[in-house]
Protein backbone atom coordinates (compact mmCIF):
# COMPACT_ATOMS: atom_id res chain seq x y z
CA UNK A 1 0.00 0.00 0.00
CA UNK A 2 2.53 2.36 0.74
CA UNK A 3 4.60 1.81 -1.97
CA UNK A 4 1.15 2.37 -4.39
CA UNK A 5 0.94 5.40 -2.42
CA UNK A 6 4.59 6.49 -3.32
CA UNK A 7 4.05 5.53 -6.99
CA UNK A 8 1.16 7.92 -7.10
CA UNK A 9 2.90 10.34 -5.33
CA UNK A 10 5.78 9.90 -7.40
CA UNK A 11 3.57 9.99 -10.73
CA UNK A 12 1.85 13.09 -9.91
CA UNK A 13 4.74 15.04 -9.18
CA UNK A 14 6.17 13.73 -12.22
CA UNK A 15 3.56 15.31 -14.80
CA UNK A 16 3.46 18.08 -12.10
CA UNK A 17 7.54 18.98 -13.10
CA UNK A 18 7.36 18.20 -16.56
CA UNK A 19 4.03 20.25 -17.35
CA UNK A 20 3.82 22.97 -14.92
CA UNK A 21 6.90 24.08 -15.35
CA UNK A 22 6.40 26.68 -17.24
CA UNK A 23 3.41 27.76 -16.59
CA UNK A 24 2.79 29.52 -20.13
CA UNK A 25 1.56 26.76 -21.94
CA UNK A 26 -1.55 25.98 -23.41
CA UNK A 27 -1.44 22.59 -23.51
CA UNK A 28 0.43 20.26 -21.42
CA UNK A 29 1.62 18.41 -24.53
CA UNK A 30 1.41 18.30 -28.86
CA UNK A 31 2.01 15.76 -31.32
CA UNK A 32 2.49 15.86 -34.69
CA UNK A 33 1.69 13.20 -37.51
CA UNK A 34 2.83 14.45 -40.83
CA UNK A 35 4.93 14.17 -43.68
CA UNK A 36 8.35 16.85 -44.65
CA UNK A 37 6.35 19.76 -43.67
CA UNK A 38 6.56 18.70 -39.72
CA UNK A 39 9.10 16.16 -40.00
CA UNK A 40 12.04 17.32 -37.69
CA UNK A 41 14.42 14.63 -37.60
CA UNK A 42 12.74 11.39 -37.84
CA UNK A 43 14.42 10.23 -41.28
CA UNK A 44 17.71 11.20 -40.60
CA UNK A 45 17.59 7.17 -39.35
CA UNK A 46 15.98 5.73 -42.46
CA UNK A 47 17.62 4.82 -45.41
CA UNK A 48 15.67 7.27 -47.66
CA UNK A 49 16.61 9.75 -50.38
CA UNK A 50 13.88 12.03 -48.73
CA UNK A 51 16.34 13.66 -46.49
CA UNK A 52 17.64 17.51 -45.28
CA UNK A 53 19.78 16.50 -42.65
CA UNK A 54 22.68 18.24 -44.62
CA UNK A 55 23.54 21.88 -46.03
CA UNK A 56 22.08 23.94 -46.84
CA UNK A 57 19.37 22.65 -45.04
CA UNK A 58 18.81 24.47 -41.43
CA UNK A 59 20.91 27.49 -42.37
CA UNK A 60 18.71 30.10 -40.48
CA UNK A 61 17.71 27.06 -37.78
CA UNK A 62 20.37 27.78 -35.09
CA UNK A 63 21.55 24.33 -34.63
CA UNK A 64 22.24 24.02 -38.12
CA UNK A 65 20.51 20.79 -40.42
CA UNK A 66 18.36 18.89 -38.24
CA UNK A 67 16.66 17.21 -40.61
CA UNK A 68 13.87 19.77 -40.90
CA UNK A 69 12.90 20.45 -44.95
CA UNK A 70 13.18 23.90 -44.58
CA UNK A 71 15.90 26.93 -44.00
CA UNK A 72 14.90 27.12 -41.05
CA UNK A 73 12.59 26.53 -38.47
CA UNK A 74 9.10 24.32 -39.93
CA UNK A 75 5.14 24.58 -39.10
CA UNK A 76 5.41 22.77 -35.99
CA UNK A 77 8.30 24.47 -34.40
CA UNK A 78 6.30 27.81 -34.95
CA UNK A 79 3.16 26.31 -33.66
CA UNK A 80 4.56 25.15 -30.28
CA UNK A 81 5.80 28.16 -29.54
CA UNK A 82 2.01 29.82 -30.32
CA UNK A 83 1.44 27.44 -27.58
CA UNK A 84 3.81 28.41 -24.88
CA UNK A 85 6.56 25.81 -25.34
CA UNK A 86 10.30 27.20 -25.06
CA UNK A 87 11.58 24.20 -26.55
CA UNK A 88 10.83 22.03 -30.41
CA UNK A 89 8.65 18.95 -29.68
CA UNK A 90 11.54 15.97 -30.33
CA UNK A 91 10.98 13.86 -32.87
CA UNK A 92 10.17 10.27 -32.22
CA UNK A 93 13.53 8.97 -33.25
CA UNK A 94 14.95 10.62 -30.29
CA UNK A 95 12.76 11.33 -28.01
CA UNK A 96 13.16 9.78 -24.70
CA UNK A 97 12.24 9.25 -21.33
CA UNK A 98 10.24 12.01 -19.78
CA UNK A 99 10.28 14.28 -22.60
CA UNK A 100 7.45 12.15 -24.04
CA UNK A 101 4.92 13.64 -21.43
CA UNK A 102 5.30 17.32 -23.36
CA UNK A 103 4.63 14.94 -26.66
CA UNK A 104 6.37 13.74 -29.90
CA UNK A 105 7.05 14.66 -32.86
CA UNK A 106 6.18 11.59 -35.28
CA UNK A 107 6.72 13.55 -38.95
CA UNK A 108 8.39 11.88 -41.84
CA UNK A 109 9.40 13.05 -45.26
CA UNK A 110 7.49 11.73 -48.13
CA UNK A 111 4.99 9.37 -45.41
CA UNK A 112 1.52 9.46 -46.63
CA UNK A 113 -1.91 8.25 -45.91
CA UNK A 114 -1.73 5.22 -47.82
CA UNK A 115 1.45 2.97 -47.24
CA UNK A 116 2.59 3.11 -51.19
CA UNK A 117 2.64 6.41 -51.53
CA UNK A 118 6.34 7.92 -50.89
CA UNK A 119 7.66 3.90 -51.09
CA UNK A 120 9.81 5.12 -54.35
CA UNK A 121 11.92 7.06 -52.04
CA UNK A 122 12.97 4.21 -49.60
CA UNK A 123 11.95 3.91 -46.62
CA UNK A 124 9.64 6.37 -45.32
CA UNK A 125 6.97 6.04 -42.15
CA UNK A 126 3.13 6.25 -42.99
CA UNK A 127 0.21 7.70 -41.51
CA UNK A 128 -0.39 3.76 -40.16
CA UNK A 129 3.44 3.84 -38.91
CA UNK A 130 3.45 6.99 -37.02
CA UNK A 131 0.09 5.78 -35.35
CA UNK A 132 1.59 2.24 -34.20
CA UNK A 133 4.86 4.47 -33.12
CA UNK A 134 2.02 6.38 -31.11
CA UNK A 135 1.09 3.58 -29.72
CA UNK A 136 4.30 2.90 -28.51
CA UNK A 137 4.66 6.18 -26.89
CA UNK A 138 1.28 5.79 -25.36
CA UNK A 139 2.25 2.29 -23.68
CA UNK A 140 5.65 4.22 -22.37
CA UNK A 141 3.18 6.62 -21.19
CA UNK A 142 1.39 4.63 -18.96
CA UNK A 143 4.64 3.05 -17.09
CA UNK A 144 5.88 6.94 -16.44
CA UNK A 145 2.91 7.78 -14.73
CA UNK A 146 1.90 4.30 -13.54
CA UNK A 147 -1.61 3.41 -14.86
CA UNK A 148 -3.75 3.43 -17.93
CA UNK A 149 -5.96 6.20 -16.23
CA UNK A 150 -3.29 8.62 -15.44
CA UNK A 151 -1.88 8.45 -18.78
CA UNK A 152 -5.53 8.54 -20.59
CA UNK A 153 -5.99 11.95 -18.55
CA UNK A 154 -2.92 13.23 -19.86
CA UNK A 155 -3.04 12.13 -23.09
CA UNK A 156 -6.85 13.95 -23.37
CA UNK A 157 -4.80 16.85 -22.74
CA UNK A 158 -2.75 17.25 -25.39
CA UNK A 159 -3.06 18.73 -28.94
CA UNK A 160 -2.63 16.87 -31.59
CA UNK A 161 -1.68 18.09 -34.95
CA UNK A 162 -1.90 15.97 -38.51
CA UNK A 163 -0.69 17.79 -42.13
CA UNK A 164 -1.14 14.37 -43.97
CA UNK A 165 -2.25 13.87 -47.83
CA UNK A 166 0.24 15.93 -49.64
CA UNK A 167 2.70 12.87 -50.89
CA UNK A 168 -0.67 11.04 -51.70
CA UNK A 169 -0.64 13.34 -54.55
CA UNK A 170 3.60 14.51 -54.93
CA UNK A 171 4.65 10.60 -54.49
CA UNK A 172 1.49 8.97 -55.19
CA UNK A 173 -1.29 10.37 -57.96
CA UNK A 174 0.57 12.96 -59.85
CA UNK A 175 3.82 10.39 -59.92
CA UNK A 176 2.70 7.96 -63.04
CA UNK A 177 6.27 6.64 -63.31
CA UNK A 178 6.06 5.40 -59.86
CA UNK A 179 2.22 4.59 -59.32
CA UNK A 180 -0.81 3.42 -60.97
CA UNK A 181 -3.39 5.06 -59.21
CA UNK A 182 -4.12 7.55 -62.08
CA UNK A 183 -4.81 5.27 -64.34
CA UNK A 184 -6.52 3.22 -61.68
CA UNK A 185 -8.87 6.42 -60.05
CA UNK A 186 -10.46 9.58 -60.97
CA UNK A 187 -9.35 12.85 -58.90
CA UNK A 188 -12.89 12.03 -57.39
CA UNK A 189 -12.59 8.73 -56.48
CA UNK A 190 -8.70 8.61 -55.29
CA UNK A 191 -10.06 11.60 -53.02
CA UNK A 192 -12.56 9.10 -51.44
CA UNK A 193 -9.84 6.65 -51.05
CA UNK A 194 -7.50 8.61 -49.48
CA UNK A 195 -10.35 10.06 -46.52
CA UNK A 196 -11.64 6.82 -46.34
CA UNK A 197 -8.13 6.05 -44.87
CA UNK A 198 -7.71 8.87 -43.31
CA UNK A 199 -11.23 8.47 -41.19
CA UNK A 200 -9.80 4.99 -40.21
CA UNK A 201 -6.71 6.40 -38.88
CA UNK A 202 -8.34 9.42 -36.89
CA UNK A 203 -10.10 7.13 -35.16
CA UNK A 204 -7.53 5.46 -34.07
CA UNK A 205 -5.98 8.14 -32.42
CA UNK A 206 -9.14 9.20 -30.85
CA UNK A 207 -9.00 5.84 -29.37
CA UNK A 208 -5.54 6.46 -28.15
CA UNK A 209 -7.14 9.29 -26.48
CA UNK A 210 -7.24 12.36 -28.33
CA UNK A 211 -9.71 14.95 -27.99
CA UNK A 212 -8.24 18.27 -29.83
CA UNK A 213 -6.96 17.40 -32.75
CA UNK A 214 -6.46 20.21 -35.99
CA UNK A 215 -6.23 18.38 -39.53
CA UNK A 216 -4.22 20.22 -41.68
CA UNK A 217 -5.88 20.20 -45.79
CA UNK A 218 -2.89 19.77 -48.72
CA UNK A 219 -1.42 22.41 -49.87
CA UNK A 220 -1.50 23.84 -53.64
CA UNK A 221 0.46 21.39 -55.43
CA UNK A 222 0.11 23.25 -58.76
CA UNK A 223 1.83 26.22 -57.68
CA UNK A 224 5.05 24.00 -56.42
CA UNK A 225 8.15 24.93 -58.34
CA UNK A 226 8.37 21.16 -58.86
CA UNK A 227 5.43 21.17 -61.20
CA UNK A 228 5.23 24.95 -62.04
CA UNK A 229 4.62 24.88 -66.06
CA UNK A 230 1.60 26.63 -68.07
CA UNK A 231 -1.21 27.98 -65.82
CA UNK A 232 -3.76 25.08 -67.38
CA UNK A 233 -1.69 22.37 -65.60
CA UNK A 234 -1.66 24.70 -62.51
CA UNK A 235 -5.05 24.97 -62.39
CA UNK A 236 -5.85 20.79 -63.06
CA UNK A 237 -3.28 19.99 -60.49
CA UNK A 238 -5.20 22.37 -57.66
CA UNK A 239 -8.45 21.12 -59.13
CA UNK A 240 -7.25 17.31 -58.27
CA UNK A 241 -6.46 17.79 -54.73
CA UNK A 242 -9.11 20.28 -54.12
CA UNK A 243 -11.71 16.68 -53.78
CA UNK A 244 -9.43 15.67 -51.22
CA UNK A 245 -9.91 18.81 -49.04
CA UNK A 246 -13.49 19.35 -49.43
CA UNK A 247 -14.02 15.59 -47.98
CA UNK A 248 -11.19 16.33 -45.76
CA UNK A 249 -13.99 19.08 -44.33
CA UNK A 250 -16.56 16.90 -44.36
CA UNK A 251 -14.94 14.10 -42.70
CA UNK A 252 -13.93 16.46 -39.66
CA UNK A 253 -17.49 17.90 -39.58
CA UNK A 254 -18.44 14.06 -39.43
CA UNK A 255 -16.03 12.97 -36.39
CA UNK A 256 -17.18 15.88 -34.55
CA UNK A 257 -21.10 14.93 -34.04
CA UNK A 258 -19.79 11.27 -33.76
CA UNK A 259 -16.55 11.43 -31.62
CA UNK A 260 -18.46 12.31 -28.52
CA UNK A 261 -15.89 14.55 -26.37
CA UNK A 262 -13.70 15.30 -29.12
CA UNK A 263 -13.04 18.17 -31.55
CA UNK A 264 -11.44 18.33 -34.59
CA UNK A 265 -10.83 21.29 -36.58
CA UNK A 266 -9.72 21.77 -40.42
CA UNK A 267 -7.13 23.64 -41.07
CA UNK A 268 -8.01 25.40 -44.78
CA UNK A 269 -4.13 25.82 -46.25
CA UNK A 270 -5.43 26.84 -49.63
CA UNK A 271 -7.08 29.69 -48.01
CA UNK A 272 -3.96 30.60 -46.20
CA UNK A 273 -2.21 31.01 -48.76
CA UNK A 274 -4.33 32.82 -50.98
CA UNK A 275 -2.96 35.85 -49.00
CA UNK A 276 -0.71 38.22 -50.73
CA UNK A 277 2.60 37.40 -49.99
CA UNK A 278 3.87 40.80 -50.46
CA UNK A 279 2.50 41.49 -47.22
CA UNK A 280 5.41 39.31 -45.21
CA UNK A 281 8.06 40.85 -47.87
CA UNK A 282 7.97 37.51 -49.96
CA UNK A 283 8.96 38.68 -53.29
CA UNK A 284 9.92 35.48 -55.45
CA UNK A 285 6.68 32.83 -55.31
CA UNK A 286 7.51 30.70 -58.55
CA UNK A 287 11.55 30.07 -57.99
CA UNK A 288 13.02 28.22 -55.01
CA UNK A 289 16.07 29.75 -53.07
CA UNK A 290 18.04 26.89 -52.95
CA UNK A 291 20.08 25.34 -55.93
CA UNK A 292 17.93 21.86 -56.82
CA UNK A 293 19.30 18.50 -58.08
CA UNK A 294 17.13 17.89 -60.97
CA UNK A 295 16.59 14.42 -59.29
CA UNK A 296 14.98 14.95 -56.14
CA UNK A 297 14.04 18.57 -56.59
CA UNK A 298 15.67 18.70 -52.85
CA UNK A 299 18.53 21.52 -52.32
CA UNK A 300 21.65 20.34 -53.62
CA UNK A 301 24.17 19.38 -51.13
CA UNK A 302 26.78 21.95 -49.75
CA UNK A 303 25.65 24.41 -52.69
CA UNK A 304 25.43 28.22 -51.97
CA UNK A 305 21.76 29.33 -51.44
CA UNK A 306 20.30 32.97 -52.09
CA UNK A 307 21.24 35.28 -49.38
CA UNK A 308 17.55 36.84 -49.45
CA UNK A 309 15.55 34.05 -48.03
CA UNK A 310 13.08 36.19 -46.42
CA UNK A 311 12.17 37.05 -49.95
CA UNK A 312 11.47 33.69 -50.87
CA UNK A 313 8.03 31.53 -50.76
CA UNK A 314 10.08 28.18 -51.85
CA UNK A 315 12.70 26.89 -50.06
CA UNK A 316 13.50 24.24 -52.70
CA UNK A 317 10.99 22.79 -55.04
CA UNK A 318 8.42 21.57 -52.89
CA UNK A 319 9.13 23.36 -49.21
CA UNK A 320 8.22 26.16 -48.11
CA UNK A 321 11.01 28.85 -46.54
CA UNK A 322 10.93 29.85 -42.32
CA UNK A 323 8.79 32.39 -43.80
CA UNK A 324 6.06 30.92 -45.36
CA UNK A 325 5.87 28.06 -42.67
CA UNK A 326 5.77 31.31 -40.47
CA UNK A 327 2.81 32.69 -41.55
CA UNK A 328 0.93 29.43 -42.24
CA UNK A 329 1.28 28.75 -38.52
CA UNK A 330 0.52 32.03 -37.23
CA UNK A 331 -2.88 31.53 -39.29
CA UNK A 332 -3.78 28.20 -38.65
CA UNK A 333 -2.62 28.97 -34.69
CA UNK A 334 -4.99 32.37 -34.75
CA UNK A 335 -7.23 32.74 -38.11
CA UNK A 336 -6.90 35.95 -39.86
CA UNK A 337 -10.42 35.05 -41.42
CA UNK A 338 -13.27 32.48 -40.87
CA UNK A 339 -12.34 30.62 -44.15
CA UNK A 340 -8.56 29.81 -42.39
CA UNK A 341 -9.96 27.29 -39.85
CA UNK A 342 -13.05 25.32 -39.31
CA UNK A 343 -15.35 25.28 -37.22
CA UNK A 344 -12.45 26.99 -35.28
CA UNK A 345 -8.81 27.82 -34.99
CA UNK A 346 -6.16 25.88 -32.74
CA UNK A 347 -6.32 28.92 -30.51
CA UNK A 348 -9.11 28.35 -29.25
CA UNK A 349 -9.64 24.67 -29.39
CA UNK A 350 -6.92 24.34 -26.82
CA UNK A 351 -8.75 26.81 -24.47
CA UNK A 352 -11.67 24.05 -24.81
CA UNK A 353 -12.03 22.02 -21.63
C1 LIG B 1 -10.70 26.54 -48.67
O1 LIG B 1 -10.48 27.84 -49.13
C2 LIG B 1 -10.61 27.98 -50.54
C3 LIG B 1 -10.16 29.39 -50.88
O2 LIG B 1 -10.91 30.35 -50.18
C4 LIG B 1 -12.03 27.67 -50.94
O3 LIG B 1 -12.17 27.78 -52.34
C5 LIG B 1 -12.37 26.26 -50.51
O4 LIG B 1 -13.71 25.96 -50.77
C6 LIG B 1 -12.09 26.04 -49.04
N1 LIG B 1 -12.16 24.62 -48.80
C7 LIG B 1 -12.90 24.08 -47.86
C8 LIG B 1 -12.88 22.61 -47.82
O5 LIG B 1 -13.51 24.72 -47.06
Amino acid sequence: MAARITNIFYSMLLVYLITKCDGKKQVPCVFFFGDSLTDNGNNNFLATAAKANHTPYGIDYPAGPTGRFSNGKNIPDFLAKSLGFEKAIPPFATAKGTKILKGVNYGSGGGGILDESGSQLGDVMSMKKQLINHGKTVADMKLLLGSSGRARVHLNKCLYVSNMGNNDYINNYLSPKYHLSTTLYTPQKFAAILTNQYRRQLRRLYKYGARKVAIYGVGSIGYLPQFRSTVEFMDSTNQVTQHFNDRLATLVQGLNARLSGAQFVFINTTNIALGDPSTLGIKVVDNPCCVVSKQTGLCDAGKKPCHNRNEYYFWDNFHPTETANHAMAIRSYAAASPADAYPTDIRNLVRRN
